[in-house]
């Protein structure tokens, strides 16, 4: 016998999936830099490594990366939370984000939007299809350059520190971080 369900809130069905780590955007036109937030980001292809990012037509990065077609994705630890949170309450053509929240843009080595000094990986990007930009707000990029903070991922390129804690967003101002690095064992069949 299953445990017994409930009915979920339709329009808040995303959160259910909404479990992957927080990142943040940054991108630049016209020698100004920007940080945006989205929790809304998947891995759709392993080589070349391709990402799926949902950047709303709302925002300012929509704009600046529908032009420039390149950014940064970086990858944000629990220490910056309330500045992750506060990126993702002000826009670009209002707010020097870097300036205001006093984060680091470090130059980038393929593109020209700056990686963010403070987070723990930088991938570089070029957005190699944006045919779903105006219907779905999707952007596929490519990783052009990759960069890790020292000592934060083992020899098999996995994050193997538990001081290593990225940020899953629940919803509004709620979020959570990895508790444990825990092994599985294969079950056999
Ligand atoms: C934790 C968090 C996650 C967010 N995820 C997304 C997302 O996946 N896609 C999106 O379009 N906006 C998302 N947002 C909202 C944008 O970050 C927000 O609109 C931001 O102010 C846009 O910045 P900009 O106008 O400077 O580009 C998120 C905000 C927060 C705080």
């Amino acid at each position: 016998m299953t445990n017994m369900k409930k009915n979920f809130p339709l329009d808040k069905a995303y959160r259910l999936l909404n479990h992957g780590p927080v990142v943040l955007i940054s991108s630049t036109l016209d020698g100004k830099n920007n940080i945006m937030p989205i929790a809304w980001q998947s891995p759709v292809d392993l080589d070349p490594t391709r990402l799926a990012l949902i950047i709303g037509d709302h925002s300012h990065t929509f704009k600046v990366v529908g032009k420039t077609k390149e950014l940064v994705v970086n990858l944000p630890t629990v220490e910056l939370v309330d500045k992750v949170f506060s990126c993702g309450k002000c826009h670009g053509h209002e707010v020097d984000k870097f300036r205001k929240f006093n984060l680091t843009p470090e130059k980038a080595s393929k593109v020209k939007a700056p990686l963010i000094g403070e987070c723990v990986a930088n991938l570089e990007c070029k957005v190699v299809d944006d045919k779903m930009m105006d219907t779905h707000n999707i952007f596929i990029v490519e990783v052009v350059a990759a960069w890790v903070e020292e000592g934060a991922y083992d020899e098999f390129l996995r994050v193997d520190k538990p001081n290593v804690k990225t940020l899953h967003h629940l919803g509004a101002d709620v979020f959570t971080v990895p508790a444990e690095i825990i092994r599985a064992k294969k079950i056999n069949v």
